[in-house]
C-alpha cells in the first residue's frame, strides 16, 4: 500500500479517512438496507470521474441501468452523459443472473484495463454470491476479487448488505481479507431511526474510530455531520 489517496467525494468522509482512501485498496461498504450504500458508491464514482478524470466502473447486481442512472439523476449525477464520453462503465448482472464465476469476474476485470477504469464498485458481493449459487459464499468471493484487484491500480468499493437488525456486521472473514471496513447504519433513537456512519478499518492510513451521524438530501447525497453523534 502506497501514501496516495483517493477522494471519497464526500470531503468529511475523507477528513475521516485522513485524506481519503488509499489507492489500490480493497473497501468493504457494509450496511443494512436503505442506509446508503448505493448513493455513498455512485458518489465515489461520479466525483472521480468529473473531479479528478478517473474513469470509473459499477458493477450491479441489484437494478438495471436505466434505474441506477435515474435514481441518480436525483442528486444531480448525471451518469448517462458520462457513459457516453466513455468515462462511465455499467456492467448489468441484475438481467443476466445466470453466468459461472470464471465470466464474472472475466466480465469485470477486462475493462478496468481496456478503459483504464481507476475506480470500481461491486453492488453487492452479498447479491454476486447469491447469484452463484451455493457454492460461493460472499468470503470466497470478496478473497477472490481481492486477490484479483490487488495487482490493478484499481481502488475499489465491494458493497455487503447486513440483514437488518443485525447487532455489527459479523457477515464472516471477509472483513479480515479486505483493507478497509466501512459501516453504515440506521439507528433507532426513541421513534424515530438516525444514520450514523464508522470507519472501522483501514490499512495504511490512521482515521478516526468515531461514529458519525449523517443525512441523505435530495440533490446532495450524504452530508455528514460536523457534531458527533456520540
Ligand atoms: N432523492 C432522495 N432524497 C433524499 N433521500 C433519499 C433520496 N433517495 C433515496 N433517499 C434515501 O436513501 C435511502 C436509500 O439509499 P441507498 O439506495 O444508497 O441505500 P442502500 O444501502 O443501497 O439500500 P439497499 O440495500 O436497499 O440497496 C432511501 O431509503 C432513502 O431514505
Ligand atoms: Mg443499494
Amino acid at each position: 500500500m502506497n501514501n496516495l489517496r483517493v477522494k471519497t467525494g464526500v470531503d468529511k468522509l475523507d477528513h475521516i479517512l485522513k485524506g481519503g482512501l488509499p489507492r489500490g485498496s480493497v473497501v468493504l461498504l457494509a450496511g443494512g438496507p436503505g442506509t446508503g450504500k448505493t448513493i455513498l458508491s455512485a458518489r465515489f464514482l461520479y466525483s472521480g470521474i468529473v473531479d479528478y478524470n478517473e474513469a470509473g466502473m459499477y458493477v450491479s447486481f441489484t437494478e438495471t441501468r436505466e434505474a441506477f442512472k435515474n435514481y441518480m439523476l436525483n442528486f444531480g449525477w448525471n451518469f448517462d452523459a458520462l457513459e457516453k464520453k466513455g468515462l462511465f462503465t455499467f456492467l448489468d448482472f441484475f438481467s443476466t443472473s445466470e453466468e459461472g464465476v470464471d465470466h464474472v469476474i472475466k466480465t469485470i476485470l477486462e475493462p478496468i484495463s481496456i478503459r483504464n477504469i481507476k475506480r470500481l464498485v461491486i453492488d453487492s458481493v452479498t447479491a454476486l454470491s447469491i447469484s452463484l449459487g451455493e457454492r460461493y459464499k460472499v468470503r470466497n468471493i470478496v478473497y477472490l476479487l481481492k486477490q484479483l484487484l490487488k495487482n490493478t491500480d484499481c481502488t475499489s468499493i465491494l458493497v455487503a448488505e447486513v440483514p437488518f437488525g443485525y447487532p455489527m456486521m459479523g457477515v464472516g472473514v471477509e472483513e479480515f481479507v479486505v483493507d478497509g471496513v466501512i459501516l453504515l447504519e440506521l439507528q433507532r433513537e426513541g421513534y424515530e431511526f438516525k444514520r450514523r456512519l464508522a470507519v472501522l478499518k483501514m490499512r495504511g492510513t490512521e482515521h478516526d474510530l468515531r461514529y458519525f451521524r449523517f443525512d441523505i438530501q435530495h440533490t446532495v447525497g450524504l452530508k455528514i455531520m460536523p457534531i458527533l453523534a456520540e
